[in-house]
């Protein structure tokens, strides 16, 4: 036979129970035999008989086997019974089997029943192989999954810790929970003038009595939460002594919210207690700052505010328009890492009007990094002040990130307790470093062609540029292009520069939109800018 006609080869009956059939000697019941006859289909009978009366036995068999209570703590096993009713599946005789099929479904209800597992009724009404596959739902589907859910049986948790923290005994354990940045400074040096900036402007508007707006914008670790935070203590004190009027006040993070619009539902739960849809929480708010009722005034801060970006960019141009109704009261701090986003989000059209005052938070240098671990490690002498000043001067190279020179200080000191020093010297420095340096990413980095390279600066830049993680290609592509011209490069057409992307997407160093590789896709980097800086900038640790 050729092999398209074993392939046009439909299987008959015999087929089918010449290879279904277990070959066991057959077994005839007079019953059987004048059926038969009036049918003519005699193998068929035959084969359908045989395995329904194999199925019987083999039914009855795992009923016989069921305890009719089990005992408490013993499993069920609900799989034997699934097997059988999986082998009604090839049945052949129509009339009979489907007699037989609504049988066996009879005797899995009642095993079911018996089980207290109830089987839906539908399995009832159905016939061959769909009764097989509901009466297994029945037996392993949870029977209340909602209410599991509703009870949060299903969502993973943490457990508490029972015991407190153990307190840092050792100079060096000292050291490292003062430069944990979760640890609170008592004072915030070199933020001075800003701190002066943001304190004067809430103060005049909380002693006036009417609202506005202030934006605070900087590169990440700058310290913009931390002296608002500072202002916020400060103000809420002088209020408490009866120097300021009292005031309500609210947060909101971009980064903790899982959808911008939820803005509208966090303000308006934090203001009156109530949970409400984002679109009721919107209207609610627009009615509450629209209307002249009498409210104490609102300091709003809206952390993160980049984040809030949408299509639409409806939440930042409200949170930024309700201060200028005179009715509000309301005066909103809003945090971001971008300088130009008001103008970016308003278009010029408000910005005038709102008169925005803005305070920007500039990069540290080395010497402001060393003052702000200094200060830190007061009354300590485990770090050498070169090693200090080292760590300083590297990350005011690449960032002027008071949180990244913190967290390497805490590395360094980590090293020294491996190896049971007792002073952090630049060894130890040196090692924190490179370990940063000699991350896989940054070699990866490092291990690119130098058109990669660039176009990894250049999404730095578009991320830059709009403050937002997600760009697309085509801005990065413009950014690509001032980028190689400033370096003297040929600019690589767009068809080149799509390939350039989709490879640093194999690397994983980008994270492309999965849709295409085309002009309109997504990009997000998979890399902290520092890193790249880092590879890029061919900084040595010696
Ligand atoms: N002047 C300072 N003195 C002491 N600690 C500082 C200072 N500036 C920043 N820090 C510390 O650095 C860490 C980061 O600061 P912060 O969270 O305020 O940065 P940020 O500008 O808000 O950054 P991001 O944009 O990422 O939110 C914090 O632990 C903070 O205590
Ligand atoms: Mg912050």
């Amino acid at each position: 036979m050729s092999k398209g006609n074993k392939r046009d080869h439909v299987p008959t009956v015999e087929d089918i129970k010449d290879s279904v059939t277990p070959k066991v000697p057959r077994t005839r019941s007079s019953k059987c035999i004048g059926e038969e006859s009036k049918r003519k289909t005699t193998d068929k009978v035959l084969l359908s008989e045989e395995i329904n009366s194999k199925l019987d036995t083999i039914t009855y068999e795992s009923l016989s086997a069921t305890p009719r209570r089990r005992p408490r703590g013993e499993k069920t096993n609900p799989r034997g019974i699934l097997t059988v009713s999986n082998k009604c599946e090839p049945t052949v005789a129509e009339d009979e089997n489907k007699q037989k099929n609504v049988d066996d479904v009879d005797i899995i209800c009642n095993v079911a029943k018996k089980l207290s597992i109830k089987p839906r009724k539908r399995a009832l009404k159905s016939t061959t192989e769909s009764e097989s596959s509901i009466a297994q739902n029945a037996l392993s589907t949870p029977k209340s999954h909602r209410s599991s859910l509703r009870h949060s049986a299903l969502t993973p948790s943490i457990k508490m810790r029972t015991e407190a923290l153990a307190k840092p005994v050792t100079p060096l354990q000292e050291v490292r929970s003062r430069l944990h940045v979760s640890a609170v400074p008592k004072s915030l040096p070199c933020r001075e003038q800003e701190f002066n900036d943001i304190y004067t402007f809430l103060e005049g508007k909380l002693t006036d009595n009417i609202g506005g707006c202030i934006y605070i914008s900087g590169v990440p670790g700058t310290g913009k939460t931390a002296t608002v935070n500072e202002v916020m203590k400060c103000l809420k004190r002088s209020a408490e002594k009866g120097k300021l009027d009292q005031f309500n006040f609210i947060e909101i993070n971009g980064m903790k919210l899982s959808e911008p619009r939820q803005a509208y539902v966090q303000i308006l739960k934090q203001l009156t207690g109530k949970v409400l849809t984002w679109e009721q929480a919107c209207n609610a708010l627009e009615k509450r700052f629209g209307s002249k009722t009498e409210k104490s005034i609102t300091l709003l801060l809206v952390d993160e505010l980049d984040l809030l970006c949408t299509k639409r960019q409806d939440v930042i141009y409200n949170i930024l328009d309700w201060p200028t109704k005179l009715s509000a009261r309301l005066v909103v701090i809003t945090i971001a890492n971008t300088m130009d986003l008001p103008e970016r989000v308003l278009m010029g059209r408000i910005t005038s009007r709102l008169g925005l005052t803005r305070v920007t938070f500039q990069p540290y240098n080395h010497k402001q990094l060393q003052e702000i671990v200094l200060a830190r490690l007061k009354d300590t002498d485990v770090f050498k002040s070169e090693a200090i000043q080292l760590i300083a001067r590297k990350v005011s190279a690449v960032s002027g990130d008071a949180r990244r020179a913190l967290d390497i200080c805490r590395r360094a000191a980590e090293i020294t307790e491996t190896r049971d020093g007792s002073t952090i010297t630049m060894q130890d420095v040196n090692e924190a470093l490179s370990e940063m340096i000699a991350n896989p990413k940054v070699q990866a980095i490092t291990h690119c062609s130098k058109f990669e390279q660039i176009f990894l600066q250049a999404v730095c830049a578009e991320v830059t540029r709009t403050g937002v993680e997600e760009v697309y290609f085509l801005n990065v592509y413009k950014q690509f292009e001032s980028l190689c011209s400033f370096d003297g490069y040929e600019v690589p057409n767009v068809t080149q520069t799509l390939d350039i992307c989709a490879r640093l997407g194999d690397y994983r160093l980008l994270i492309c939109e999965y849709a295409g590789n085309d002009i309109h896709q997504r990009i997000l980097l998979n890399v902290s800018k520092d890193d790249i800086h880092y590879a890029l900038q061919n900084i040595s640790v010696d």
